[in-house]
């Protein structure tokens, strides 16, 4: 593991920024993964207060740091200090990866490609399918709008908040330039893939499920982005119909690695990831 000890004056810094942040998972991530490559970088995590926020990222070009992570209560506020905004983040309306190029910052959001990326690593292919995803929150944006580029049939929206719900379709439809994306009010058993965006069945609260009495089909492939715990309820209930299911743990490496492939241009070999995301799961 890459250590402040073993940093040296041709290192080079990225970091994670939120309030709070002692819960991240990715300080261990990147330090792990830059270790893997060899690569000469020191990840940190910043909690910054709601004051220093835009002396912070100032702080952040100005050390020449190669890029930062940004998390919750963040992600919509740093497009403020943005000098470029990727397309796909702008749709989404969040930010959670930020480039720094000449002084420059530039903002991405590698949420949903993360998890489009732990999808493909499971071989699950979403182009032609009917995928419901449950939730309409900044996760949900975030895989929604990722979503249009693999080509799905359909992208159905189960909200519990019926506005927020009916925005996102609009939204990936727009995004999308043609209809794909609609609301519906109650699961639909007609689809092939299924994606729990909520934190419903996450630790400690693990007895419950966005789905609950769901008469899956056997064809379903299940997924949460519930990573604790690894299997939710949710993924046990799908496995008793026989469902091929995909836990929540790929997503978070999956953001990072897109993140570290941003800032560096280094491609992130998939033995890498994978060996990874075990590590992680292990730790859990
Ligand atoms: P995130 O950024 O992690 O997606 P968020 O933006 O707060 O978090 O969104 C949380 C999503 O989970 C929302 O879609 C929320 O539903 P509402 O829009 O109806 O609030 C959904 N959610 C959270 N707790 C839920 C629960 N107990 N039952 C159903 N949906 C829930």
């Amino acid at each position: 593991m890459n250590t402040t000890a073993n940093t040296t004056a041709n290192t080079s810094y990225a970091a994670v920024i939120g309030h709070p942040i002692g819960h991240s998972l990715s300080p261990v991530l990147h330090n792990r993964i830059y270790q893997m490559l060899d690569l000469d970088i020191f990840y940190m995590a910043f909690d910054i207060v709601e004051e220093n926020f835009e002396k912070g990222i100032d702080g952040l070009a100005a050390l020449n740091f190669l890029g930062f992570n940004v998390t919750i209560p963040y992600k919509e506020k740093i497009i403020d200090s943005l000098d470029e905004l990727d397309p796909m983040a702008a749709a989404i309306g969040a930010v959670n990866t930020v480039k720094v190029e000449n002084g420059r910052l530039i903002g991405y959001n590698t949420d949903g490609i993360g998890f489009l990326n732990s999808l493909k690593m499971n071989n699950v292919v979403c182009d032609g399918k009917r995928i419901l995803i449950i939730g309409a929150g900044g996760a949900a944006r975030a895989i929604g709008i990722s979503l249009v580029q693999e080509n799905p049939r359909k992208i159905l929206i189960l909200n519990r908040n019926r506005n927020r719900g009916v925005q996102l379709s609009r939204d990936i439809n727009e995004f999308a330039n043609r209809n794909i994306s609609d609301f519906v009010e109650h699961p639909k058993e007609k689809v092939d893939i299924i994606i729990n965006t909520t934190s419903v069945g996450m630790w400690p609260k693990i007895d419950e499920s966005p789905l609950k009495g769901y008469l899956f089909r056997s064809s379903n492939i299940v997924c949460d982005i519930v990573y604790n715990p690894s299997k939710t309820l949710l993924l046990q209930q799908a496995e008793n119909f026989g469902c091929k299911t995909v836990g929540g743990i790929g997503m978070l490496v999956g953001q990072g690695v897109k993140a570290i492939e941003i800032w560096t241009g280094v491609r992130v070999d998939k033995k890498v990831v994978e060996s990874v995301t075990k590590e992680l799961q292990d730790k859990l």
